[in-house]
């Protein structure tokens, strides 16, 4: 073994999106990657196919699959997907008990091997399994984030472009609140280069694309039917990974756990926020219109509910 100093990225759970979040780690050599799964021989055999990648791509990372939470030892960002995904059919808050079970153990293993890193969950039902994380860790909040944000507002920007003409990079969107049917896209704060959405689309076709957004999730899944998105919300997660990693401070819609932000405090859904070297370094307020500061309140209320029926 020699020595080096490159980072150090514990994925905790090696289905599809681990798998597809490592590929990425893999080909933008963002740092070694140790795939972690309780399924014996799953991270170990998604590991090696994507060593066997590496000399192609020309990238320097090591890729090791395990079953034991000591090897994600002194991890410096620790991405969680375990637990399972949804079947057609299912809401995200449907897999509350299983998940939280699941998230319980793996929170520990993170406290006891990685008690310094940077913890994003992906784990469903989002918002409740990200506070279910912190809770169990006792990390600050400013290292225990949710991805959901930042796939939910790539989906709008998405289907936006399409509707436009205009390239999904030109165009910025916020979806806020909870990762569920309640979540709230921003349409006041939507532009096309700086330019209010509403000047390319009128707002009954506006609202049939946000519905869409907003189902976007189980679109997926019941076109899928054996699972649910990987490659986006894998994208999107190791986006947050990278702000962190290289100290980007790019803005990102995470689910962030307010202190008075929004009226909100302790709770976790859904905001802008910037993330660096510290976590995330502050949560953006953005003024939002009276209609979408309601339908905010009862996606919070939604999250307060689903928290509640958390195991205790
Ligand atoms: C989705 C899952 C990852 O939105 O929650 O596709």
């Amino acid at each position: 073994m020699t020595a080096h100093k490159r980072k150090k990225i514990a994925l905790i759970g090696a289905g599809n999106i681990g798998g597809s979040m490592a590929y990425l780690a893999l080909i933008r050599e963002l740092g070694d990657v140790v795939l972690f799964d309780v399924v014996e021989g799953l991270p170990q055999g998604k590991a090696l196919d994507l060593n066997h990648a590496a000399p192609v791509l020309q990238s320097s990372v090591e890729i090791r699959g395990t079953n034991d939470y000591a090897d994600i030892a002194d991890s410096d960002v620790c991405i969680i997907t375990a637990g399972l995904a949804r079947k057609p059919g299912m809401s995200r808050d449907d897999l509350l008990a299983t998940n939280a079970k699941i998230m319980k153990s793996v929170a520990h293993g993170i406290k006891q091997y990685a008690p310094k890193s940077f913890v994003i969950v992906v784990s469903n039902p989002l918002d409740a399994m990200v506070t279910l994380c912190q809770r169990e860790t006792g990390f600050d909040p400013s290292m225990v984030v949710g991805m959901a944000g930042v796939l939910d507002s790539a989906r709008y920007r998405f289907f936006l472009s399409e509707e436009t003409g205009v390239s999904a990079a030109s165009i910025d969107a916020f979806v806020l609140g909870g990762h569920g049917d309640t979540m709230v896209p921003v349409r006041s704060n939507t532009t096309v280069a700086g330019i209010p959405i509403t000047q390319f689309v009128d707002g009954a076709r506006l609202d049939e694309i946000e519905t869409r957004v907003r189902k976007a999730g189980g679109e997926v899944v019941s076109l899928l039917k054996t699972g649910s998105a990987f490659c986006s919300p894998a994208t999107a997660a190791i986006a947050m990974a990278e702000s962190y990693l290289k100290d980007q401070k790019k803005v990102l819609t995470c689910a962030a756990q307010l202190d008075g932000e929004y009226g909100y405090k302790g709770l976790y859904i859904g905001v802008p926020t910037i993330i660096g070297c510290s976590g995330i370094e502050k949560i953006i307020e953005i003024e939002l219109t009276e209609d979408e500061k309601a339908a905010l309140d009862v996606s919070a209320k939604a999250v307060e509910e689903l928290v509640a029926s958390l195991p205790a």
